[in-house]
């Protein structure tokens, strides 16, 4: 890793903006000299002019009791009319909110007047359903205009939503529901996925079916959107249609005043551990920080620029830059259903030929697999709209970098290479697009406002040349507020390798270059990294361990070349089960074994069968070593192996 990175830290082409886009853009300069004089005045300046305060706050931030922050907590808001009725009393009714395009073909343009006045029946459909302040509702829907409506709607009434990703298991659902303790789902029967309707209701039913594990059910409603047309299972009294309930609510709604600190939702993200974590994100100072984040590095004039961020709600990536960020901006923007390649492999650049999308945001691995295809593909299509390019959720190689400036930006849109986590809540390093000149590869320097460092083990500061571990040195508006239902695990996770500074740790490594610039160098923890996506290895492996098949389990994430990283399982099958069964096809149904229990992105790329796992004395299993394998490279230091001579061992079986 360390040779690719001094090759990485050689990259000298530097990128300034054009002095015309320079001169226009929103953020100035200057915003860095504002943030740094008075870091909480600025915040509570941005606070004031991005959102509407029913009651204005009096004090910004209240880091009394550290790790746990408290943001504007005297002021109080709605989120859902902040991102919805101010902008039509504002007169920005017509304006379009979401241009839809659904995977077979079908369109549909929202604007803010109707989508405000749809959230307003759904939030008369949950009160109905006696969802109030403080409850959790979760979401599993397809990427569809009712998934924003669904979440809007919500936090209209105050509650709490749990997104969870549609392509997640019934499993992973039922956890998740369970873990929220959710009373109301809305769901849709399904959603279209590469040419064919993908399930949705069944999970819903299966996660909410008897399981005699003896935890407490407590969803008294599903609703359903149709999208799918696919046959579903109904239960009376318990199933209620989104066709039927939401036109025949009252489409007159209060948004009532919610404090600033009203919890807003829950997203699961994988930890060290096998048990997804709850990040729990607040109202006033998560809006403040999206709003904020989505203007200044995207450099957006709602009036003209079509936004458009590929990423799915089910991901924080979708919560704050497809749901709060635009709409409490009043942006116009794109939102597509399926998949980039369906029905073609120029589905995205039609869709950005065809709405004259300004602002593209997407990640590293969908770039990568793009270029994969060639750039005849994109060339086919009129890009010539897009002036600004975005890209998040892993490290982008600047051969890719490079790629997207010339293939998609034609040269000339600058590229924002945005670093932050679900944990973060929006953007925290990036370089802003009229003042920064971009380097390929390097997320850069912290927004205005936000406090970054690069650290040794002892927290002292590395200087620039050196790397280390990623820290935020100060509270932000948008951090996390805790972990749902656990604040031992959200003290201990995040602060505690630190407790002395009072810094929370990224858990991924960084550099810091001689210009003082960042590059961020992946995970240091078991966390792994696909597509985008977190995964945890222990979630993996303990999905492995629950087949009847498996004695022993460990996973790595060994680097791949379209997804970043890539699942490789290591794994000991039971001699019992040997004895009885017929090993052949064992690897690919263990692989979708784990498709099945956690969802399809959880899948190993490589399942291999081996006879014994490298473990050091105390019985830890040595990943790093199974990485070297899974790698192809040679296996590395293995002299605190409890036997040396297993690593030539497994060595052999996988060839
Ligand atoms: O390792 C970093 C990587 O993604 C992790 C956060 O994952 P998640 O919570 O799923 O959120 C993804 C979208 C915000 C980080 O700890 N990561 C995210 N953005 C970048 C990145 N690594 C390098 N460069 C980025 N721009």
């Amino acid at each position: 890793m360390s040779s690719q990175i001094d090759h990485l830290l050689d990259e000298t082409r530097r990128f300034p903006p054009s002095d015309e886009f320079a001169a226009s853009a929103v953020a100035q300069p200057e915003i860095y000299e504002r943030a740094g004089a008075d870091r909480e005045a600025f915040w509570g300046e941005q606070a004031r002019e991005l959102l509407h305060w029913h009651k204005p706050f009096t004090r910004v931030l209240d880091w009394s009791t550290p790790p746990f922050a408290k943001w504007f907590d005297d002021g109080e808001l709605n989120v859902a009319y902040n991102c919805l009725d101010r902008h039509v009393e504002a007169g920005d009714g017509d304006r379009v909110a979401i241009l839809w395009e659904g995977e077979p073909g079908d369109s549909r343009r929202i604007t803010y007047a109707e989508l405000t006045e749809e959230v307003k029946r759904v939030a008369n459909v949950l009160t109905g359903f006696g969802v109030g302040a403080g409850d959790r509702v979760a979401i599993y829907l397809p990427m569809i205009p009712e998934a924003i409506a669904a979440m809007l709607a919500v936090v209209r009434v105050g509650a709490v939503h749990s997104v969870v990703f549609g392509g997640f298991s019934a499993d992973s659902l039922r956890s998740r529901i369970d873990d929220a303790g959710a009373k109301v789902v809305i769901t849709a029967d399904g959603g279209y996925r590469k040419g064919r309707v993908s399930a949705l209701k069944p999970a819903v039913d299966q996660a909410l079916s008897d399981r005699g594990d003896g935890v407490q059910q407590t969803v008294e409603h599903v609703l359903v959107v149709k999208r799918g047309e696919n046959e579903v299972d109904w239960v009376e009294g318990r199933d209620v249609w989104w066709h039927e309930a939401v036109p025949a609510a009252s489409a007159g709604h209060e948004a009532k005043a919610f404090p600033a600190e009203n919890p807003l939702f829950i997203l699961y993200t994988s930890g060290t551990t096998g048990k997804p974590k709850g990040i729990l994100h607040t109202s006033g100072g998560y809006l403040t920080q999206a709003a904020y984040t989505h203007r200044n590095v995207f450099d957006l004039k709602p009036e003209t620029d079509v936004f458009w961020c590929t990423a799915d709600v089910g991901w924080i990536t979708g919560h704050t830059y497809v749901a709060y960020g635009p709409l409490a901006n009043g942006a116009t923007q794109v939102l597509y259903e399926g998949t980039p390649d369906a029905p073609h492999p120029g589905r995205w650049w039609e869709i950005i030929e065809k709405h004259g999308v300004t602002i593209f945001y997407t990640a590293p691995t969908a770039i990568r697999s793009f270029m994969k295809i060639g750039r005849s593909v994109p060339r086919k299509f009129d890009l010539s709209s897009i002036r600004l390019l975005g890209s998040v959720g892993e490290p982008i190689n600047p051969e890719a970098w490079m790629w997207y400036r010339e293939v998609i930006g034609a040269n000339k849109a600058p590229i924002v290479d945005t670093w932050w986590q679900t944990e973060t809540g929006a953007i925290m390093v990036s370089p802003l697009p009229g003042v920064t000149a971009t380097k390929p590869g390097s997320a850069q320097v912290p927004l205005p406002g936000i406090t970054i460092d690069v650290v040794d083990e002892t927290g002292e500061e590395v200087g620039n040349g050196n790397g280390g571990l990623l820290v935020i040195t100060e509270p932000w508006p948008s951090m996390l507020r805790g972990i749902w239902g656990d604040p031992e695990r959200y003290k201990e996770t995040y602060w505690e390798k630190f407790e002395k500074q009072g810094y929370y740790l990224a858990g991924d490594g960084a550099r810091l270059d001689e210009d003082g610039d960042l590059w961020l160098l992946g995970r240091v923890d078991d966390v792994m990294n696909v597509s985008g996506h977190r995964l945890s290895t222990a979630e993996i492996e303990s999905s492995l361990v629950a087949h009847e098949a498996t004695a022993e389990a460990a996973v790595v994430g060994a680097s791949d070349e379209t997804t970043g990283q890539a699942v490789v399982a290591f794994v000991i099958i039971k001699q019992s089960y040997l004895s009885e069964h017929d090993p052949a096809g064992l690897a690919t149904h263990l692989r979708q074994w784990v498709g099945e229990q956690i969802g399809a992105i959880a899948r190993p790329r490589d399942v291999y069968i081996v006879d014994e796992l490298p473990k050091t004395r105390s019985g830890k299993i040595m990943r790093r070593l199974l990485r070297d394998v899974a790698e192809g490279r040679e296996v590395g230091d293995t002299t605190t192996l409890a036997d040396t001579a297993v690593m030539s061992i497994i060595s052999a079986q996988v060839k």
